[in-house]
C-alpha cells in the first residue's frame, strides 16, 4: 500500500497541466488551457484544463476530473497506478505503508521479477535484430508471415537463441539471480543445471494492462510433431493467465475510444489485425474466456464481438465465454469467418476496409448466431431445435438486465417460430435456479465522472428537453411541489410585457400537462411521442408509477429507453455525489426549479423555431407581411428576454 504522505506529495507537486501535456497538445485560452479531446476524434478543440483549479473537462465525451481520473482515463491505470506514475514523473520517493518481513519480501520478489522479464525482452529482441541465427530464423520467420519490422518492433517480438542456456547465462552475468529466472519460468532448473525454457522458438511478450511484462508465449519453429507449438510462461507471482488478455495493453486507447473490443484467438490473430489497422483487438490466448478477463475488457468498453475461426473445433466450448461475457451485464456480438479462415489469414489477404466491412456486415448478436448454429446444423431436426431454444433462454437468463431479457426473449421468439409466452415461462424457471447466484457487475471506475450521455454533441436542445420531461414524469411526476407561477401581463398602455408571480400547489404531472398542453406543444421524438400519453395515464391513475409493471407492458423500444433513463439518473447519483448532496437538502424545491427551468427552455426553445420559421418567412414574402412579420419578430423576442430573464440566462 502506498502511504498517505506519498498521495499527499503527489497531489501537491504534480501539475495537472503538465501531466495531460504530455498526451494532449495544450494551447494556453485565458486562465485555461485548451486542446483536442484524447478522447474522441474531433477538429476543433473542446478539451479544457484548468491549472487553478486543477481539473479537466472534456466537453466532446463529457469526461473530467482530476489529474489521477486523467489518468485513470486515458492510460486506463488503476488508482495506485495513477499515484506512482506520477511520483515517478515528479521524482517523488514512494512510502509503503507498514510491511512485515514477509509483506516487504513478497514485494520485492515480485519486482525481481518484472525486471527480469524486462532483461528478457530485450535480450530476445537483441538476439533477433542483431546476430546472425536470430536474423536468418526468427526475424525471417516473422516477416513471412507477414509482419512489418514497425510491428514487430511494436509487439516487442524476439527470438530465443537455439542454445540450451544463452539466456539464463547472461542475465545471470548482468547479475540477475538464477531464483527469479526459475521463478518467472524463463529459466527451468534441474539439479546443477540450467535450461532456457524457451530454447529456439520466437517470443511474444505478454503485457499487462500498464505496459510490464509478465510472461511470454513462444512458437516453436521446427516442425517436430512432439513439441506443443506454443510454450507459455508457467503460471507466476507475476503471471495469472486468467487474468491477462494478450495485445491489450496495445489495444486499450482504441478499444475505448472505439467503444468495442474484438476478442480472437491467438497472438498472430491480434498482431496481424493491428497491423491491418483494426487496433482493438484481445486474445485470450488459447483459453477459455474467464471472468476476470472480462473485467479487464470492461473497463474500457461494454461491448465485446468474439470472433471465430472458419472451421472451429471447440466452437460449443466457446460459446460458454459468450455466456459468461452476457453474465458480466455486457453486450455481446459473433462473427464467424469463412471456412478456412482465422482473423490472421483474413486480416492478411484483405484491405483495411474489407476487414472493416466484413466485421460490420457478419457480427450478428448471441441469439441470432445460435440460431444460425442451428440451420447449419438440423433445422428440420425438432429435438435439435428445442435443445437450442433451451440454450437461448439459458443465456438469456445471464443477463443481469431485465428489459435486455425481454427484448431478447421477443427477439428468439420471433426467431425460433415459438410462442413468447412458453419462453418467459421457462426464463422464469431458469431464473428461479440461480436466483441465489450473486449477478456480476462489471464494476467502473470510482473518481472519474462518466459522461452521462455519449451521444451530447450530437442531439438536438429539442430532443435534450423532450427527454428531461419525460424523465422528470417517470423519476418525480407523482410528486406534489410548490411551483411558482409567472403569469404574463401586457401592460395596456406601454405594450410592455411583464411578469406576476402567485404559488400554486400541483403534482409534478399535472402541471407539466397543463403548461405543455397551454402552449400546445407536441413531441417530435418518436420514442417521447409514443411514452408521454402513457407516463401521464400511469400517474393519473395511480399515486406513484410502479416501475416494473409499467415498463413491462410497453413496447421493446420504449422499455429501453424507460431503463437507459432511469440507468442514466442511477449513475448520476452515483458518481456526481456533489450534486447528488445539494439535491438530497432541498430536493423539493430544487424539483420544482428543475420543472420550471424545463418548461421555460422548452418555451424559448419554441420561439427560437417560430422566429426561425419566420425569418424564412420574410424572406420569400418580402411586401406584403414584411412589416407584420418583423413586428411579430420583435414581439418574440421581447418574450424570450423576459423568459430568459427568469432562466438567469443572457440571450
Ligand atoms: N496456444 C497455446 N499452446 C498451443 C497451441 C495454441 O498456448 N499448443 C494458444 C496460443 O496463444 C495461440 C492460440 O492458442 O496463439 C491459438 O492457437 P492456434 O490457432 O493453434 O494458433 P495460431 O495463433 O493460429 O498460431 P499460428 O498461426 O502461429 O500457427
Ligand atoms: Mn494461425
Amino acid at each position: 500500500m502506498i502511504h498517505k504522505s506519498t498521495i499527499d506529495a503527489v497531489f501537491d507537486t504534480a501539475r495537472l497541466e503538465e501531466v495531460i501535456g504530455d498526451f494532449v497538445q495544450l494551447k494556453k485560452s485565458g486562465a485555461n488551457f485548451k486542446g483536442l479531446s484524447p478522447f474522441t476524434d474531433e477538429r476543433s478543440p473542446s478539451f479544457m484544463v484548468s491549472p487553478v483549479k486543477q481539473i479537466w473537462k472534456d466537453f466532446s465525451s463529457g469526461k473530467g476530473g482530476n489529474v489521477v481520473a486523467f489518468l485513470m482515463e486515458h492510460e486506463h491505470f488503476s488508482y495506485p497506478e495513477a499515484i506512482r506514475y506520477l511520483a515517478k514523473k515528479y521524482n517523488i520517493e514512494i512510502e509503503e505503508t507498514e510491511q512485515n518481513d514477509e509483506q516487504k519480501a513478497a514485494a520485492s520478489a515480485r519486482e525481481s521479477m518484472y525486471l527480469v522479464s524486462a532483461y528478457a525482452v530485450s535480450f530476445f529482441e537483441e538476439s533477433m535484430w542483431e546476430t546472425t541465427q536470430g536474423k536468418a530464423i526468427g526475424l525471417s520467420y516473422f516477416k513471412e508471415r507477414g509482419f512489418s519490422e514497425e510491428t514487430i518492433r511494436f509487439f516487442q517480438l524476439g527470438y530465443s537463441p537455439d542454445t540450451w542456456s544463452a539466456l539464463t547465462d547472461a542475465a545471470q552475468k548482468a547479475g540477475y539471480q538464477l531464483d527469479f529466472l526459475e521463478k518467472t519460468g524463463l529459466s527451468i532448473v534441474k539439479e546443477d543445471k540450467k535450461f532456457d525454457r524457451f530454447k529456439g522458438r520466437v517470443m511474444f511478450p505478454i503485457h499487462s494492462m500498464s505496459g510490464r511484462v509478465l510472461g511470454f508465449g513462444g512458437r516453436i519453429l521446427t516442425q517436430d510433431k512432439k513439441a506443443a507449438k506454443y510454450m507459455n510462461s508457467p503460471e507466476s507471482e507475476i503471471y495469472n493467465k486468467s487474468k491477462v488478455l494478450y495485445g491489450l495493453y496495445q489495444a486499450k486507447q482504441t478499444i475505448a475510444k472505439e467503444d468495442t473490443c474484438y476478442l480472437v484467438e491467438g497472438y498472430t490473430d491480434v498482431i496481424q489485425m493491428y497491423q491491418r489497422g483494426v487496433k482493438n483487438v484481445v486474445s485470450s490466448s488459447g483459453t477459455a474466456l474467464t471472468p476476470e478477463q472480462i473485467r479487464l475488457i470492461g473497463r474500457l468498453t461494454k461491448n465485446i464481438t468474439v470472433l471465430f475461426d472458419g472451421d472451429p473445433a471447440g466452437l460449443r466450448a466457446s460459446l460458454r465465454g459468450i455466456d459468461l461475457i452476457l453474465e458480466a451485464g455486457m453486450n455481446v456480438r459473433v462473427c464467424m469467418f469463412p471456412e478456412g479462415e482465422d482473423p490472421d489469414s483474413f486480416a492478411r489477404e484483405n484491405s483495411f476496409e474489407e476487414v472493416r466491412d466484413f466485421l460490420i456486415n457478419n457480427a450478428k448478436d448471441f441469439i441470432q448466431f445460435k440460431a444460425a448454429l442451428l440451420v447449419d446444423e438440423a433445422a428440420q431436426d425438432p429435438l435439435k431445435k428445442a435443445e437450442t431454444i433451451r440454450e437461448m433462454v439459458q443465456s438469456i437468463a445471464k443477463i443481469p438486465d431485465r428489459i435486455k431479457q425481454e427484448v431478447y426473449v421477443k427477439s428468439c421468439a420471433s426467431l425460433m417460430q415459438i410462442s413468447e409466452e412458453v419462453l418467459f415461462a421457462t426464463l422464469a424457471q431458469v431464473s428461479q435456479k440461480k436466483v441465489n447466484k450473486p449477478l456480476r457487475q462489471v464494476s467502473s471506475q470510482p473518481m472519474s465522472v462518466v459522461p452521462q450521455e455519449k451521444k451530447v454533441a450530437a442531439v438536438s436542445t429539442r430532443f435534450e428537453l423532450e427527454k428531461d420531461i419525460i424523465k422528470i414524469l417517470l423519476l418525480h411526476g407523482h410528486e406534489e411541489v410548490e411551483f411558482e407561477e409567472p403569469i404574463l401581463k401586457t401592460d395596456e398602455k406601454s405594450g410592455e410585457l411583464s411578469l406576476v408571480t402567485s404559488k400554486i400547489t400541483a403534482r409534478v404531472f399535472e402541471k407539466i400537462y397543463l403548461d405543455l398542453q397551454q402552449d400546445e406543444i407536441a413531441f417530435s421524438t418518436a420514442v417521447f411521442k409514443g411514452l408521454y400519453p402513457k407516463v401521464l395515464a400511469a400517474l393519473n391513475e395511480k399515486a406513484a408509477i410502479q416501475m416494473d409493471a409499467f415498463v413491462a407492458n410497453l413496447e421493446p423500444n420504449l422499455a429501453l429507453e424507460v431503463s437507459d433513463l432511469l440507468l442514466e439518473d442511477e449513475l448520476h447519483t452515483l458518481h456526481d455525489w456533489e450534486r447528488k448532496n445539494i439535491y438530497i437538502k432541498n430536493k423539493k424545491a430544487n424539483l420544482a426549479r428543475w420543472v420550471h427551468e424545463v418548461i421555460l427552455r422548452f418555451r424559448c426553445q419554441l420561439i427560437d423555431e417560430k422566429v426561425a420559421a419566420l425569418q424564412s418567412d420574410t424572406a420569400e414574402d418580402i411586401d406584403s407581411h414584411h412589416r407584420e412579420l418583423l413586428e411579430e419578430i420583435v414581439q418574440y423576442h421581447k418574450l424570450k428576454t423576459v423568459l430568459s430573464g427568469r432562466l438567469n440566462r443572457v440571450v
